[in-house]
């Protein structure tokens, strides 16, 4: 397996364009299972996520064609039909989000047998809210042997649907269902992330008809077709903001673009607390940290606006070395302090309890090997590695390159000492 190591002790000086959103580009392919004519996705990433997805679809009756296109790289789907309802445990058990296609396939077929995703690193992550908005829309839904097996003969029909609390893959999921229902659903108590809005801008340029999304309340008027379209993938926030945190870390000055401002605010704030200069631009930001040591601040994650739990892992990373203890509140995830060992193996001090970490900065991490856990987990070791003494390796870097396209490449091309081993084809214990 491939590892990727970190020469700790160089600035970051130069500029990084940021790739189109993974957590977006892989609700939007699922919307291909809508129409029977292509649709075609600009601004796509590269991803293991998204060839993970690509191949499911593909199984499915959707043709996928990546290539290079007028305005840079782009992915077409098309289904004139759907040859296949199943979504089988192998596929969807390597990407969760691949149980999305669940709603899409009733809605167009009348019924699908996709399996339960099953649970993950940083959590039990359940899929009932799923369940429970597709009920609401008329679908039976039987649990069998691993398996939800969904009928909608007659199709889905418009419902309230009201969320206990803030689920974004439900959101996207009832969405995706939604739009071809008989009626009006309103989706009360809705995830207000931006890949939602990207998702009702592509359903919308599909034909449908969407609105309120980025707020609490979405309302979908179903219609009987979509067609084809053309969509733009919104930039990866958390990509963005993944690289402003390395910035900080490693000190210099990094210009992000390619993004669009407003879509990490809530971390901004936090960065420039700490002592780092954040100057936002039309496409992105600009971020510098010259020398001093940065402030301890405390952070807690909450559903957007709020601090964004994939940035939870990094945040941790840059406050490793700190000047004081900060305090760092997990609240979507029952689990997601994973990287916390690893990056004491760098010598970081942090103690874990419950949903709360406390991380007092030290004057220097040291490098070591450390082991990726997922996804976010396995960047915020690269991110500590920037500023560690010595050499740091992570290993099971599959994590990271299910999220972060050309990771080395763009953090090289800003100074950075940073390699991929290719390892020996062994697999990892
Ligand atoms: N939840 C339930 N029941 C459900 C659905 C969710 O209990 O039916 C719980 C989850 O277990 C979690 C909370 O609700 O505790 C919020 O989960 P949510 O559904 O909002 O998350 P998700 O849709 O599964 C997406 C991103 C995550 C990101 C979260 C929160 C994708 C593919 N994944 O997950 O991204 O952390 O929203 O913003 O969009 C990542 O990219 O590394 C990643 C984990």
């Amino acid at each position: 397996m491939d590892r990727i190591a970190i020469t700790g002790g160089a600035r970051l000086n130069g500029s990084i364009p940021i790739s189109g959103a993974k957590n977006s580009a892989i609700k939007l392919m699922a919307a291909s299972l809508l129409t029977d004519e292509p649709l075609r996705l600009t601004n796509m990433p590269r991803l293991a996520d998204t060839r993970f997805l690509g191949k499911l679809l593909t199984r499915l009756g959707v043709s996928v064609t990546e290539s290079d296109g007028p305005d840079g790289q782009q992915t077409i789907l098309h289904a004139p039909e759907i040859t296949s309802g199943f979504a089988p445990y192998d596929l969807v058990r390597q990407m969760r989000a691949s149980f999305n296609v669940l709603g899409p396939l009733v809605a167009r077929s009348g019924q699908a047998k996709v399996s339960l995703p099953g649970g993950c690193t940083i959590g039990a992550r359940p899929v009932d809210l799923h369940l429970q908005a597709l009920e609401a829309l008329g679908a039976k839904i039987d649990l069998h042997e691993g398996y939800v097996y969904a009928q909608a003969p007659r199709g889905l029909k418009g419902a309230e649907i009201t969320f206990p609390f803030v689920s974004v893959g439900a959101t996207e999921h009832a969405m995706l269902a939604a739009v071809l229902a008989d009626g009006t659903t309103v989706i009360h108590n809705a995830a207000c992330e931006p890949e939602l809005v990207d998702l009702q801008e592509c359903l919308n340029a599909m034909g449908a008809k969407v609105q309120g999304a980025g707020t609490p309340t979405v309302t979908i008027t179903g219609v009987p077709r979509l067609k084809g379209a053309s969509h733009a993938v919104i930039p990866d926030r958390i990509e963005m903001g993944t690289y402003a945190v390395a910035a900080a870390m490693a000190g210099g000055e990094v210009r992000l673009t390619n993004a669009r401002p407003g879509l990490i605010d809530a971390l901004l704030e936090k960065l420039k607390e700490a002592g780092a200069g954040v100057e936002e631009t039309a496409d992105g930001c600009i971020i510098r940290r010259n020398g001093e040591r940065l402030n301890a601040v405390d952070i807690e994650t909450a559903p957007f606006p709020g601090f964004a739990t994939d940035l939870q892992a990094q945040f941790m990373a840059l406050m490793t070395t700190a000047n004081g203890e900060s305090r760092i509140r997990e609240t979507i995830f029952e689990n997601r302090f994973m990287h916390a060992p690893e990056l004491m193996r760098l010598g970081a001090d942090i103690s874990v309890s419950g949903g709360e970490a406390r991380v007092r900065g030290v004057a220097q991490l040291e490098g070591a090997e450390v082991m990726a856990t997922d996804l976010r987990a396995s960047v915020s070791l690269v991110i500590a590695g920037l500023v560690a003494r010595g050499e740091t390796t992570v290993s099971r870097i599959y994590h990271l390159d299910r999220g972060f396209e050309r990771l080395e490449e763009k953090l090289g091309a800003c100074g950075a000492q940073v390699r991929r081993i290719v390892g020996d084809g062994e697999p990892e214990l």
